[in-house]
């Protein structure tokens, strides 16, 4: 089911609880998608790293080869975030008065632990991972973070398009006020040519204009963002879960939560079920997943479902991982 579903999408985002095995799941989806002829890459937004351990090797912040026709990066938040105010930073100093560089720098280290500065820098990521990694691969994967974070992700393109149109809208009004004084005569860059020298470099009519291409780059990414998470034909979220009562409460209601967002749920993936005949213990334990699992078909009863066992070992490896991907491309069932 899940192979299915996936094959025809351009973006896929793997999310769930911690622990549920949505690395597992987002590796297996990648090699199985790379496998078949497709251009892969897989991301992990995760802060806890862990497709090194599972692909045994050491994964970055710059895509890698993983196996042909997969490449791998791992977005390091608190990088991340470094590099968003470097760039915050290289742009203010550009564009405010010399005397005030140490104001932008005492801003900025004091923003990089302001609530929500994680979620934003990461979400930049992604936007531009998507802007650009979409021309190069023809599928990325997600390997998000446990679910209450990627909810808020999901939501955060809506919100700062609409914080970057007030900025721009902002801006636009003070570009008019700026060319009304200039019109008057008062403007240094406009009195320095008039006295026959260079423009200077930075005159306030360019400093508008850089604002405004920095602004409009930014909103024009998460535009795009917010249009390919949006459209099913090309997004899709897969859930994935152990067949418990908390965690299929919490799954119907990121459920709900992404439908708020606009995000198009293709299916749910039920990991680690216990064999039906492998002792009365587990056959036990099977038939208590089963009445859990009911719970959700009620809530959920149009969503495609897969249900992949509990195995002996680790996934960790690509053969292990080939076996996993093999159990993703069985067909959706209820039990
Ligand atoms: N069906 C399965 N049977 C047995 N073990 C599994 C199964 N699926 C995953 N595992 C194992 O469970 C552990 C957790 O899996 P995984 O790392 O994929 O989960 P995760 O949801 O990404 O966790 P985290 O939230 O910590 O990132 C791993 O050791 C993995 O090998
Ligand atoms: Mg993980």
């Amino acid at each position: 089911m899940l192979l299915s579903r996936a094959a025809a999408r351009r973006v896929v985002f793997v999310g769930g609880k911690g622990g549920v095995g949505k690395t597992s799941v987002a590796s297996a989806l990648a090699l199985a998608q790379a496998r078949a002829g497709r251009r892969v890459l897989l991301v992990s937004t995760d802060p806890a790293h862990n497709l090194g351990h599972l692909w045994q090797c050491t994964v970055g912040p710059e895509p890698r080869p993983l196996v042909p026709g997969l490449d791998a990066v791992e977005l390091d938040p608190d990088a991340t975030v470094a590099a968003h105010l470097q760039q915050v930073g290289d742009a203010l100093r550009r564009l405010m008065p010399e005397h005030l560089a140490g104001e932008v720098g005492k801003h900025l280290s004091l923003s990089q632990d302001a609530p929500g500065m994680h979620e934003a820098a990461l979400l930049e990521r992604i936007a531009e991972l998507v802007h650009d990694g979409l021309s190069r691969y023809d599928l990325l994967v997600f390997d998000t973070a446990p679910s209450g974070h990627t909810a808020r992700l999901m939501a955060l393109p809506e919100m700062l398009t609409a914080w970057t149109e007030g900025l721009l809208q902002r801006q636009e009004r003070s570009e008019r006020f700026g060319a009304a004084l200039r019109s008057l005569g008062r403007d240094d860059g406009i009195g320095a040519r008039a006295l026959g020298g260079d423009a200077p470099a930075s005159t306030p009519a360019d400093r508008d204009q850089t604002i405004r291409s920095l602004l409009h780059r930014r909103r024009h990414r998460f535009e795009h963002l917010r249009a390919t998470l949006a459209d099913p034909e090309r997004t899709a979220f897969f859930i994935v879960l152990a067949a418990e009562r908390l965690p299929v409460l919490e799954t119907i209601e990121l459920h709900a939560q992404l439908r708020r967002a606009g995000i198009d749920v293709a299916g749910l993936v039920v990991n680690k079920r216990a064999p039906r005949d492998a002792g009365a213990f587990l056959a036990e334990r099977h038939a208590q997943e089963a009445a859990h699992l009911d719970t959700l078909r009620a809530a959920l009863p149009a969503l495609p479902m897969q249900q992949l066992p509990l195995l002996a070992s680790d996934v960790v490896g690509v053969a292990a991982l080939e076996a996993f991907g093999a159990l993703l491309a069985a067909p959706a069932g209820t039990r």
